[in-house]
């Protein structure tokens, strides 16, 4: 036979195709507690094998490949726990990711599912996606990527913000789980805080910020902020994360009603992941921007100079840039209303 011999390289396509298994691996790993198991002890392959009754053959595929990602360690024969592991995929751990991670490979799951039909344009899942965010779930599970995602930084720049001391009311846009504003209500003890968000999350967010201990401070408003104006309430401070990408390229007239629900001097903060600058690899910015597209958002990403334009355009001033995680290339930018 007279078969060509191949002159390009093909594997770094072949690996990936290869490595692709690696996240529901280690999901599985979450799921099925191994991390929890070898957090009280160090264990054999034996012993992990006859406890959760795993075929050894699998089980030491698994942990292999577990290890190769540096999540567990093999000392001896004995499994452990990494560090990464022990703070993020321990159930116990107050950094668990556990949701989070099932959260971002449920949206996967989905775009893989349908990709053919979502890349014809013959199927949105704008508005699935909009109702997800006010399952029990994906509610935790967004606060889980909250707190492994910056919040500590990003709640230290808008306490920093001039006189913070002095606020009295903040709003939280697209609030979701309230742990935003659970955490800059904590630094002021007279601010109250309004969770806005869609109709269907509110009550949840209530009733998690009430379980949290936060009942007398926080409230939620429902609001579309696409179709409706916000509330006028001359908020001290808006606060916004990971929510103005769902604005399909039209940023200004949303950027128009922020302005008109805060007061003169008010302060919005914006939370978002940007490309430039970002530390992340093209590859990851790709993929992510395919799962946001997909899942019917415009983009994941949205640039400070961009923002900043609108801003400006809206009558803001006083910038200011801050990493609320450098690693993830996500950016707090603040802004006053003149
Ligand atoms: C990715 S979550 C972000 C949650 C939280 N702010 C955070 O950063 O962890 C997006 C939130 O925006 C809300 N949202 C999306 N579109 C919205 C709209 N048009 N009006 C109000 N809220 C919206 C969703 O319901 C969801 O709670």
């Amino acid at each position: 036979m007279n078969y060509p011999k191949p002159e390009q390289d093909f594997t770094p396509v072949h690996n990936m195709i290869i490595r692709s298994v690696s996240a529901q691996v280690i999901m599985e790993a979450v799921n099925s507690k191994i991390f929890d198991t070898l957090e009280l002890k160090p264990a054999t392959l034996r012993d992990l094998a006859d406890h959760f009754e795993f075929d050894e053959l699998k089980l030491r595929a698994v942990l292999d490949l577990l290890e190769s990602w540096e999540l567990v360690k093999n000392e001896d024969g004995y499994y452990s726990n990494t560090y990464v592991a022990t703070e993020y995929l321990v159930s116990s751990s107050p950094l668990y990711q556990g949701l989070g991670m099932g959260l971002t490979m449920g949206f996967c799951a989905e775009v893989v599912r349908d990709m053919s039909e979502l890349l014809r344009g013959r199927k949105s899942k704008r508005d699935e996606s909009d109702n997800n965010w006010a399952a029990a779930d994906v509610m935790e599970g967004t606060a889980q990527e909250a707190l492994g995602g910056g919040l500590h930084n990003a709640v230290s720049a808008v306490a920093a913000l001039p006189g913070f001391d002095e606020f009295k009311l903040m709003g939280d846009l697209g609030g979701n789980h309230g742990n935003y504003t659970m955490s800059i209500l904590d630094r002021n003890s007279q601010l109250q805080g309004i969770i806005l968000d869609l109709p269907a999350v509110v009550p949840l967010s209530e009733e998690r910020c009430r379980e949290n201990g936060y009942a007398d401070r926080v409230r939620g408003i429902a609001v579309n902020m696409l179709k409706e104006d916000l509330p006028e309430l001359d908020f001290d401070l808006l606060f916004a994360s990971h929510i103005l990408y769902s604005c399909r390229g039209e940023l200004k007239p949303v950027v128009e009603k922020i302005a008109k629900s805060i007061k003169p001097g008010g302060w919005f903060c914006a939370n978002h992941y940007t490309k430039s600058q970002s530390p992340l690899s093209d590859q990851t910015i790709a993929s992510f921007e395919v799962i946001t597209t997909f899942a019917g958002y415009f983009s994941h990403f949205i640039d400070p100079d961009v923002l900043e334009n609108v801003l400006t355009e809206c009558g803001f001033g006083n910038f200011s840039r801050t990493w609320s995680d450098a690693n993830k290339g996500i950016m707090l930018v603040s802004a006053q209303k003149l």
